[in-house]
């Protein structure tokens, strides 16, 4: 045999092979490629997302302004700004104040929370920090007891349990640098409500059932929150806070100095006084609010802004849209078990970062930079084993340093005709915070001293675990989840949202965005659709009670250890999409309300 014939004869063999072996592989060539097309690449950018008149749930409509809030007087009074004229800013703090009166428990004076704000004009984003403050006199072990142990009791239902609150701040603060109204006018929906009384609906009767047993401890809640016999309102009779508004018109009348250094700040120092608590004068004279860089990332040529230290929120949102923007979650499917195990599996690593990076970042170095970073997310993401569920145990918070560099909060969603937007998020903790009212105030304190980590490594009332960043410190911010969130598409606010939800609020906030980005839904199906949490402990996927059987055993079968629960989340919402207003407000609790003009 010549050379070229033996050459031929060889090639001949080969391409007999390939032949055989295409002939046998193709399929599965082409599975793997096909997955990996599904996985990766699929739908690369999303879509604008469409409103459909054929769609299951429908969105509240306008084209001016649009609030979404979680109590119907509170989205009315700030309507009726947006109507007058005035702008996102006004109508945010107007609804601030009246939801104080009419869902006290959550809306509040004597809590904290985070305010964005997008101005129009400048083309700015702003975070408003007005988070509660530890007090002077607090100290890292104050809530272990003689064995060390933590005390629940103390940190949770106790006068020490209480934080140096920040709402009447933070909302005079943004309404005298952002706003058009005067505080007076700002003031008066909540005043009337609080002095003239509004009838108890039936979402504020079973919160004050529930509420009960803890305010029984304090006469002073008991006497504004219940008859004279103990007995809680009934559904349409109308509730009075007389007290409240008595504060409500001082604060109108002398600004926020009434709260802090005069009549109201003499009356919550008497109650801490005599109570064993640690809130003095020079603590409420010192409070201050804080302007901050907002955190932003960007998801699919969304520019994503959101809620810095001492929130975990804004971190945790862009880190883990980060970790799933190389998955295409749209041609997964949407609640699909193989989306659902992509986003379990990034939850967990990101509040396993959570554990150890994030504090109030003006007492402690949080590598915000490095944990938003895509870099950072393309290493975390090879953790991700696609399937198959990674025991929490088997996680570890990562190393972002590589790198060079409840029924109880509530939130609203504002938008008016200038193009402005503000999400807010704020809150007494627990559901009315400690149930202690400051006598003779009408307010209601916080709890959120228990935000901090009384002590590393043990849970706490989220099952949240924390770390060192966290500990007690006099005049630092206790860590929150708050996660209030503008998406900005073309320089323009595209959805403002948030939510309640303690640990859950991140996670919340996350998949109402790729339900929006990703699975292109219409506002209103985006919020009614069934939610997932983990949070990296407990190792537990927590599943909707309706989510799809066989998904869950699907999920099941790949390793999660998955519990349904009630309802996840209660988001407030507001998207404009083609100069039009779309908006809704959750149906997981009862009593919200989105308005529009
Ligand atoms: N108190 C709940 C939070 O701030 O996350």
């Amino acid at each position: 045999m010549t050379v070229l014939q033996n050459l031929k004869q060889k090639l001949s063999i080969q391409r007999r092979s390939l032949k055989v072996f295409l002939l046998i592989k193709t399929p599965k060539i082409l599975l793997v490629f096909g997955l990996f097309w599904q996985t990766f690449i699929g739908v690369a950018g999303a879509q604008e997302t469409i409103y459909r008149t054929e769609d299951i749930f429908h969105p509240v409509a306008a084209k001016n302004g649009m609030v979404s809030s979680q109590e119907e007087l509170a989205t009315r009074a700030g309507l009726e700004v947006l109507k007058e004229g005035g702008n996102a800013v006004d109508a945010a703090v107007t609804v601030g104040f009246t939801l104080a009166v009419t869902l006290p428990r959550a809306g509040n004076l004597g809590g904290g929370g985070f305010m964005l704000i997008h101005l129009d004009k400048t083309g700015e984003t702003i975070a408003i920090d007005y988070r509660e403050k530890a007090p002077l006199k607090a100290t890292k072990n104050m809530f272990l007891d003689e064995n060390g142990e933590v005390d629940r009791q103390k940190s949770m239902f106790s006068h020490l349990a209480v934080g140096v609150p920040g709402t009447v701040a933070g909302m005079a603060m943004v309404l005298e640098k952002y706003g058009t109204i005067s505080l007076e006018r700002a003031l008066q929906p909540a005043i009337e409500l609080a002095e003239k009384g509004f009838p108890v609906s039936q979402d504020f009767r079973r919160s004050l059932i529930f509420a009960k047993k803890r305010m029984q401890a304090y006469p002073a809640s008991m006497e504004i929150f219940y008859k004279p016999d103990g007995e809680v309102y009934e559904v349409g009779e109308i509730f009075l806070q007389k007290d409240l508004a008595k504060s409500l018109k001082l604060i109108a009348k002398q600004g926020i100095s009434a709260f802090y250094r005069g009549e109201i700040a003499d009356k919550i120092v008497a109650e801490m006084q005599a109570n064993g608590g640690l809130i003095s004068k020079a603590d409420l004279a010192a409070y201050k609010p804080v302007i901050r860089q907002p955190i932003k990332g960007n998801y699919r040529g969304y520019d994503i802004y959101s809620m810095p230290p001492p929130s975990s929120g804004g971190i945790h949102l862009v880190q883990m849209l980060n970790l799933l923007e190389k998955f295409s979650l749209r041609s997964l499917g949407h609640n699909t078990a193989q989306t659902l195990h992509l986003m379990t599996e990034s939850m967990k690593l990101a509040y396993a970062d959570r554990s150890k990076y994030l504090g109030d970042s003006d007492f402690v170095n949080v590598p915000i930079s490095q944990l938003i970073s895509k870099r950072y997310a393309d290493i975390l993401r090879r953790k991700i084993n696609q399937n198959r569920a990674t025991p929490s145990n088997k996680i570890a918070p990562g190393n972002p340093n590589i790198i060079s560099e409840s029924k109880e909060t509530t939130h609203y969603s504002v938008i008016d005709k200038y193009g402005n937007a503000v999400a807010n998020t704020y809150t007494l903790n627990f559901s009315y915070g400690t149930g202690i009212t400051a006598s003779g105030t009408g307010i209601l304190l916080n709890n959120e001293m228990n935000d901090f980590v009384a002590k590393p490594g043990v849970p706490n009332a989220y099952g949240l675990i924390g770390g060192e960043f966290n500990a007690i410190q006099p005049q630092k911010r206790m860590l929150s989840s708050m996660t209030p969130t503008i998406v900005i598409k073309e320089d323009e606010p595209f959805l403002v949202t948030g939510s309640p939800g303690g640990s859950r609020i991140i996670t919340t906030t996350l998949q109402l965005i790729t339900n929006v980005i990703d699975h292109q839904m219409n506002i209103a199906q985006a919020t009614n659709a069934f939610r997932v949490h983990h949070q990296w402990y407990p190792d537990r996927l927590q599943v909707e009670n309706g989510l799809n059987g066989d998904t869950i055993r699907l999920l099941t079968d790949i390793g999660h250890e998955v519990v349904e629960v009630n309802a996840i989340g209660s988001t407030q919402s507001v998207m404009r999409i083609d100069g039009i207003l779309y908006g809704a407000s959750d149906p997981r609790r009862l009593g919200a309300l989105t308005l529009g003009y």
